[in-house]
């Protein structure tokens, strides 16, 4: 007999979601149904009374209104705190309000001081200063994707660290063992944006981070069909706190969207390495062609962050995601590229099966300055490429008709 414990989290994904077998007289479905139900009934109101409590006499789940909970959600969000290895997780209706959560569970307040990368995705920058600082929260945005980083942690004495794994456009990495290490040492509660990862190449709670957030829109859905988000707690005592944001912000997951996250978790540890072994041949490709000036990419040995890769993300996956510079660093060119793509698609997300393809100026970094640009080192020519599980030698092939 074996033991679910020990499965590995490919398995443990595989089966996610999967009903166990009930006396039901009509036979147990494979796939748990899509619970799209309101409110839940009790046979008593005393037992309704205590279903608010979220759990039966018996401690299983107890629901009593979709947005405080129900089934679907509840299946979801086990499948991603196992992935994980949390205490638990709260899923949302994007990847944004998820982020929004985090930041109020972890307790910002007026006078508080979020340290944050200066090179997160637009949107949260935009979250932090647009919603975050004009309550009278201090907003500090450095390169944490440096050595010295538990310095610079040191220096600041922030409240609230928040990181991704991996950075957007130029794909930098975060050490978060450091940064896990120097933020307990002041007591700052650590938030990291693990969507670019997932917990297929890394698992961030085992770094010790507090809180890890997925805009689920991308790599657990994984095709281009649904919008979503989650929070993973590493404590009890965080998750509450999330929990209660969710349900007073009532920025849930809807149970139709949450049955096709649960169904894109069965294949993403297939995807996962179908799209990091086509990003690193296309790292490859690229970096010999004549029309690209420079490849990011953390599988290339010649990538700042290639060790601090080795060391956190699963031996020999770099990730889906990379960028690089045409030769000709001009807007005009970027979009001549784009709009020669016959198989890649110029689509403004990432983590899909398809290959996609976007510019940082029109898209994620829309709001930046040139000038802010260029002091995150994003070119004029610069393109991201979120490499899908397509044959490679079409992807290729496409990419080379398109450079010339
Ligand atoms: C790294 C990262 N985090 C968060 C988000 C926001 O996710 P959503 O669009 O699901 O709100 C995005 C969206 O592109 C992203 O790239």
């Amino acid at each position: 007999m074996t033991n679910k414990k020990d499965w590995d989290l490919e398995t443990l994904l595989i089966h996610s979601g999967r009903t166990t077998l009930s006396a039901l007289p009509t036979g147990t479905p494979t796939v748990q149904p899509i619970h799209a139900s309101t409110t839940y009934l009790y046979d008593s109101v005393e037992a309704l009374d205590k279903a608010f409590e979220g759990t039966t006499p018996e401690g299983e789940p107890a629901f009593v209104y979709a947005r405080h909970g129900n089934p679907s959600t509840n299946t979801f969000e086990e499948a991603m705190t196992t992935a994980e290895g949390g205490a638990g997780a709260v899923s949302f209706g994007s990847g944004m309000a998820a982020i929004h959560a985090a930041i109020l569970a972890a307790g910002v307040a007026p006078g508080a001081k979020i340290l944050a990368s200066k090179d997160l995705y637009g949107a949260t920058i935009g979250l932090f200063q647009k919603v975050f600082a004009p309550q009278g929260v201090t907003i500090v945005l450095k390169d944490l994707c440096t050595p010295d980083v538990a310095e610079v942690i040191e220096e600041e004495e922030p409240d609230i660290i928040f990181v991704e794994t991996i950075s957007n456009p130029l794909v930098k990495l975060v050490d978060l063992d450091a940064i896990s290490t120097a933020s307990r040492a002041i007591g700052a509660v650590t938030i990291v944006d693990s969507t670019f990862t997932t917990p297929y190449l890394v698992r961030p709670i085992e770094h010790g981070f507090d809180l890890v957030v997925h805009s689920t829109t991308k790599y657990i859905g994984g095709h281009g069909d649904s919008t979503g988000g989650i929070v993973v707690s590493a404590t009890n005592a965080l998750l509450s706190q999330v929990r209660n944001y969710a349900i007073i912000l009532g920025a849930i997951l809807s149970p139709f969207e949450t049955h096709l996250m649960t169904r894109g978790l069965r294949t993403l540890a297939l995807r996962m390495e179908r799209q990091s072994q086509n990003a690193a041949r296309i790292a490859e490709f690229l970096q010999q062609h004549p029309a690209v000036a420079h490849v990011y990419y953390p599988g290339l040995s010649e990538h700042p962050h290639h060790e601090l890769a080795n060391r956190l993300l699963r031996p020999g996956l770099y990730g889906g995601l990379l960028s690089f510079d045409l030769k000709e660093q001009t807007r005009e060119a970027a979009f001549r590229f784009m709009d020669s793509l016959q198989l890649c698609l110029p689509a403004t997300t990432l983590g899909d099966v398809f290959t996609l393809v976007t510019y940082p100026p029109i898209s994620s970094h829309r709001t930046q300055t040139k000038r802010e640009l260029q002091e995150l080192g994003i070119s004029e020519g610069c393109i991201r490429l979120s490499a899908g599980i397509e044959h490679c030698d079409d992807i290729l092939q496409d990419l080379e008709q398109a450079l010339g």
